[in-house]
Formats: C-alpha cells, structure tokens, sequence
C-alpha cells in the first residue's frame, strides 16, 4: 500500500472487495452498510474493481475526483471506446446515457445554461408554501392511519409521495399521474446499477419505453397549451436553439424530463424516510432533542444527508493518465466514488457514526464540481417542509420495526418503514406549532394554531 499525505493508496485484494460488495448490494448489506463502508476504507482510499476501474472509498480522494477537471463522466463516447458489453448497451442505459449527467463539456455546459438555477430564491419561496400543505396533508394521513391501524408505512404514505407532490406541483404534473411516475422511476434506476442482471435490465427497459410514453405526451400537450411551466419554457428555449427542428427540442426536453423524475424522486424519497428513522430510533433522542430545538431542522436534514446518502455511487472516468492517492489510473479507467464510505472517513467527520445534528455535516451527498446536483434546493425544501410537518403533528413518532431496503448499491431505497406514536389519539396534535410552517396555520384547522397564530 502506497500513501501521499494523508491518503492512503490501493489494495490488490480483489477477493475482500468482491466480497464486501456482495454484501453491500444483499438487503442486509443495505439495512446495516456501515461495517462494509468502513471495511472498504481500511482496504485503502482506492480499491481496484472486480471488473475492472477503481472504488474510490476515503473523502478527499472522493473531492479531487468529483471535483477535478481531469475526470470525465462515462458519455457515450466513452462507452463507444469500450468492448462490446449489455451493460452500457441496453436500451435503458442507452436512454440514461443521453441525459444530463452522462454529458461532458460541450454539450454538458449548453445543457445547464439552459437550465440556469432550477431552484433559485424566487422559484423556491413561491413552491414553499404549496410543498407544505401537502406535507402537512400527508402527516395528517400518517396519523389517521396509526389511529385507525396502530401503525402505518412511513415509506408509502409520506416518504415516497412528498417528493412526487413537490415535483409534480413544479412541473405541474396533475396527482392522477403520480402513482404511474413513482412506479416507473422505482423500475428505472436498476439500469444504473453497478452492475445489473439481465433481468433487472428488461424491468429497466420496460420502465424506460413507460417513460417515453408518458413524457412525450406531455412534452406533445405543453406544446399545443402552453404553460408558465418549466416544461414549456425548456420547449420554448430549445426551440430556439434548434430552428426549424423541433424534433430536436423535443428530444432533448424528453432526456431532460426523464432524467429529473428519476434523480428527483428515488433520491428525495430516501432522504425523507432516512431523516425519520435516523431520528426516531435508539429511543428517538434525537427526536425528543429536535422536538426541543426546531430551528435546527435544516441541520437534521444535512445530517441525515451526511449520514446516509440517498446515491451510494457515482461514477467518472479518467480523461487522462493520472494518480489518485498514489494510484496510478489509466485515461479511460472508471472510478467509482463510495458516497457512504467517503461520508463516514474518520479523517473529515469526527466519531462518523454518531447521528450528530449539531456537527458540521459538510457532505457530498449532492455530488460535486460541474455536475453538482441541480435539485438540492428542492430536497433540502422538502426535507424542512416534511420534519416540520412531523414535529407540528406528532409529540412522540417511534418505528415499529427496522426499516427494511432493496437489494441495490448505486440508488439506495428504503422500502418499508413502520411507525406508531404514543400520543393521545384524543389530542392527536402537538399543543403548539414547534416549528414555523412555510403554509401557516391549517385551513380551517386546529383551534390551537388558531388561538396562538392570530
Ligand atoms: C435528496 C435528494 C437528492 C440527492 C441525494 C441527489 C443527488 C444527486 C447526485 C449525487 C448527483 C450527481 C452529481 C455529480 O455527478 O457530481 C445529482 C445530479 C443531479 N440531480 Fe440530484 N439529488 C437529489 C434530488 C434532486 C432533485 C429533487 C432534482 C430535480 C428536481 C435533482 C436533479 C438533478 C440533476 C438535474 C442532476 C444532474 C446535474 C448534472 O449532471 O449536471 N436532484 N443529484
């Protein structure tokens, strides 16, 4: 093992690596990725792939990589230049690879100028509001059904829909279509796996031609009415970068569209139901002592962020002959950079495995350099709007079980999470507002925001 600075280099146990990643994509490995994140890292900050390329396990070699002008994303020339393979040749991948994030410079620039701040100050105050009510309409659903059933899934009832609520609200999506676009985006990701089964790519490519179905009508209606939605300005801006084309704008809208719900929805939906059990569990200290500091909701959603990134993995390849802690990596190797192991480096976070709200939880959970994730601000929104909505509602919120995860490494996804409350069904809402609801009191609602919010 080689060492530059602080970071250390590579190991050549390919056998420990395969095995550690077989535990990573087992539902056990998901439900407890800890011990396999930190055995990764004591193997080094690089680790060579089973199938070739690099893991990239220890924070700041997982920076320089997300952050550094000599590493590209693996676009389609890239995949052209390597052997023939059904991973980068399915129709799902395919699709994937014409979208934002598997573009480099030129066409990745012209993308994001078009796209400009998707969630600039304006965009975001005037979402706030509407992103609120619904998480408070579907708090409220989460009580109703513990009422009803002495406990409910965190997961279907509030942690999958508020994601599809916000994004739907801003790309003005009617609700009848939420249901088919959670279904299609949660088949979708296994094409970005690190390594999918045949199987797991028709799901992909069926999920994908759903997509297809689906966003061109849209894209097709916005056309014939349109909208002050950002769907309709991106078909009018790429219409006038295509003259004369508008088989091309509608094109590039598409991949843009596609892209967005499935990077907007399996991510968000897992921060909500991460940031619910990171908080309530162990006997929800960190639930009581939130309940007792709500100003400090927004540092319990960077925390959970840093805790448990919703994207384990993210990919890059090399543009030229480099060294990465001291490993040298050939121009065109993949790099794989571990989110989960670089979060839980000893060397940037203090005693990691503590859930502490109050830490600086710099993470990268977003990414980082010119791919930086272009929806943060819609998930650190939602993630306020839903903790408030939780901590207004619910004096006491503890999970029944575990939560339970698919098997996957890149998109992590909780699949189920059940809880209950010991709050008095008779007063089943909090004696006063903890924390400050972007919608204001409810419509008509409790007396008790009624008396204290004149
Ligand atoms: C907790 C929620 C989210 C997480 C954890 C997350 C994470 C990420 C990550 C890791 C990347 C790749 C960055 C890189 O390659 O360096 C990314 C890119 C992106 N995300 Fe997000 N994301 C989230 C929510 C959203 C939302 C809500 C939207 C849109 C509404 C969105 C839109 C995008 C876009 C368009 C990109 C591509 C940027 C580019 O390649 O230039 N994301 N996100």
């Amino acid at each position: 093992m080689t060492a530059v600075g602080d970071i250390s280099g590579t190991t050549t146990d390919r056998r420990a690596v395969i095995s550690l990643l077989r535990r990573l994509r087992s539902p056990e490995g998901q439900s407890n990725p800890w011990p396999v994140w930190e055995q990764m890292r004591s193997l080094g900050d690089v680790l060579p792939a089973p199938w070739g390329g690099y893991l990239v396990t220890g924070y700041d070699a997982c920076d320089q990589v997300l952050r550094g002008r000599n590493w590209l994303v693996p676009d389609l020339a890239w995949q052209a230049r390597q052997p023939p393979s059904e991973r980068w040749q399915a129709p799902a991948a395919q699709a994937m690879s014409r979208t934002l994030f598997r573009l480099n410079a030129p066409d990745h620039t012209c993308q994001r100028r078009g796209l400009g701040n998707l969630f600039d100050r304006n965009t975001l105050a005037s979402l706030a509001p509407r992103v609120a009510v619904h998480a408070r309409r579907i708090v409220d659903e989460l009580a109703d059904r513990i009422r009803d059933d002495g406990e409910a899934d965190f997961v279907t009832v509030v942690g999958d829909q508020l994601p599809v609520l916000a994004t739907g609200e801003w790309l003005d999506i009617p609700a009848r279509h939420h249901a088919h676009m959670l279904d299609f985006t949660h088949r979708q990701v296994h094409s970005q796996e690190l390594l999918p089964t045949k199987t797991e790519l028709a799901v992909s490519a069926q999920a994908t031609e759903e997509m297809r179905v689906f966003f061109t009508g849209l894209i097709r209606e916005r056309r014939e009415a349109p909208g002050d939605d950002p769907i309709s300005h991106w078909i009018r801006y790429w219409d006038e970068q295509f003259p004369g084309d508008p088989a091309a704008a509608d094109q590039t809208v598409f991949d843009l569209v596609m892209f967005i719900a499935v990077a907007s929805l399996e991510t968000s939906a897992t921060l909500m139901t991460n940031a619910v059990w990171l908080l309530t569990r162990d006997g929800g200290a960190a639930w009581n002592w939130l309940r007792e500091h709500p100003e400090h909701v927004e540092d319990a959603v960077e925390e959970t962020l840093r805790y448990d990134p919703p994207v384990h993995v993210n990919s890059r390849i090399a543009a030229a002959d480099t060294v990465l802690a001291g490993t040298p990596i050939a121009k065109d190797q993949m790099v794989h950079v571990m989110y989960g192991a670089a979060a839980h480096d000893p060397r940037r976070h203090e005693d990691p495995y503590r859930f502490d709200i109050l830490r600086d939880s710099s993470h990268m959970a977003f990414g980082g350099g010119i791919h930086y994730c272009l929806g943060a601000g819609l998930a650190r929104l939602e993630g306020r709007s839903l903790l408030t909505a939780l901590l207004n509602r619910f004096q006491t919120l503890r999970p029944v079980s575990v939560p339970t995860y698919a098997p996957r490494m890149v998109f992590r996804r909780v699949t189920s999470l059940k809880v209950t409350t010991d709050d008095d069904p008779a007063a089943p809402r909090a004696p006063r507002p903890l924390a400050e609801d972007p919608a204001g009191p409810p419509a008509g609602g409790c007396p008790v925001h009624r008396t204290q919010r004149p």
